[in-house]
């Protein structure tokens, strides 16, 4: 038996941050980072809520660590807020989800928890996860719990126009990697696939429009819409190989998450077809879904082998339309990569819940190839 809601309200289209103008004497605390701050796109939030009581936690620094986790619990707790407000990318939206998870846990009463992406990428404001890292141990944790879930996402557009295009790159290749794990994870359903495949073609529609032109806004709402729909794919379907080694990548070499994702995903699309001989009949299925999505988003093919090859192209043709490394030796590492850095990397990804739900099975070899490609 499987159950499926979708808790969170979305609010979207025009206006759509006017929706916080009915909170009128409420205490607000409000996560987010520094830049947000400075750059003055909160003060579209702070505009709307200028009768209310506010707290404004703007600490937040990417893959938020344990110690900031534990510093946002204390601040929450001393101020005591009834509503709470993440703005910012997927780091500012999963802190916000830990501080009330362990606030809560604390005994603290239950806060309305409202989460307004400013990134294309992450998903988070509609999923129950929240990844946090321990900087010593160069490890992410992702927390799952539905409680983690926001009572209402807000979807603006104009929020996204100040992303810098390398950070677009970055979060739609993040995007894209959501919706192509959840389609051929072993738990995808005919409602993930549903979410997924529209967050795939509108990726390939509309991500390199959106790299281009920060003001294009149709290319810009079509991947913020296609970001929170690949993160509902996802929270129903989970992911697979390729986050379950870019969580730990990212924690151990300190790669922006959607980057790590980026480098990973066409090797990993191959290991998961997990083609045979030429002229073979039968095919996986995650090839054949690969293929019924490269089909999907206008990238043709005669067979599912070549229609796999074709979506295969198509991300390695995004990755050098945007400028995007595509090995880690292209990455400018401060860690030197060697043979012991790459056993523990693969150790660690094979502990990676991710990696329930991936398609084919792997074992420290199959993750140590994969490894080997993307070096
Ligand atoms: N919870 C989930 O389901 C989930 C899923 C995938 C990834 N993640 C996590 O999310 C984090 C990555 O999030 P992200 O990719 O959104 O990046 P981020 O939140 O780490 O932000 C990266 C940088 O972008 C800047 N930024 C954000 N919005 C901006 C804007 N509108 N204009 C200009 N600059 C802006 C930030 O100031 C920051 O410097 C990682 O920690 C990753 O592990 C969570
Ligand atoms: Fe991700």
């Amino acid at each position: 038996m499987r159950r499926l809601t979708f808790s969170t309200a979305l609010i979207f289209g025009e206006k759509p941050l006017d929706y916080l103008k009915q909170f009128k004497g409420r205490r607000i605390f409000i996560v987010c980072d520094p830049f947000m701050v400075s750059s003055g796109l909160l003060d579209q939030v702070t505009a709307r809520i200028s009768d209310c009581d506010v707290y404004i936690f703007s600490q937040i620094t990417p893959d938020p660590s344990i110690e900031l986790v534990a510093e946002g619990v204390s601040a929450l707790r001393a101020f005591a807020p009834d509503l709470l407000i993440a703005f910012g990318g997927g780091s500012a939206l999963d802190a916000a989800k830990a501080f009330r998870h362990f606030a809560d846990e604390a005994g603290g009463s239950h806060i309305e928890f409202i989460a307004i992406p400013t990134t294309s990428g992450t998903g988070s404001e509609v999923t129950s996860f929240a990844v946090i890292t321990d900087k010593q141990k160069g490890v992410k944790y992702p927390l799952v719990s539905e409680k983690l879930l926001p009572d209402t996402a807000i979807l603006d557009w104009q929020l996204v126009r100040s992303v810098p295009a390398q950070l677009v790159a970055d979060t739609g290749m993040d995007v894209l990697t959501h919706a192509l794990e959840a389609y051929v994870s072993t738990k995808a359903t005919d409602f993930s696939d549903a979410l997924a495949e529209k967050a795939t073609v509108l990726v390939f529609g509309y991500l390199h429009q959106a790299y281009r032109n920060g003001d294009d806004e149709q290319a810009k709402t079509k991947m913020h819409h296609a970001s929170t729909l690949a993160g509902m794919a996802f929270n129903e379907a989970s992911l697979g190989l390729n986050h379950a080694l870019a969580h730990v990548i990212g924690g151990q070499l300190g790669i922006p998450h959607g980057r790590t994702n980026s480098i990973l995903l066409p090797h990993v699309v191959l290991y998961n077809a997990d083609f045979g001989e030429y002229g073979q009949k039968d095919f996986s299925l995650a090839a054949q879904k690969y293929a019924h999505l490269a089909r999907l988003a206008g990238l043709g093919g005669a067979s599912v082998r070549s229609s796999v090859r074709n979506l295969v192209g198509a991300i390695v043709k995004l990755q050098k339309l945007m400028k995007m490394p595509q090995t880690l030796s292209q990455c400018h590492l401060e860690t030197m990569f060697d043979s012991n850095m790459r056993t523990t990397i693969a150790q660690l990804a094979l502990k990676d819940n991710c990696l329930l739900t991936n398609p084919r099975p792997a074992d420290e070899d199959d993750v140590q190839r994969v490894l080997q490609q993307i070096i």
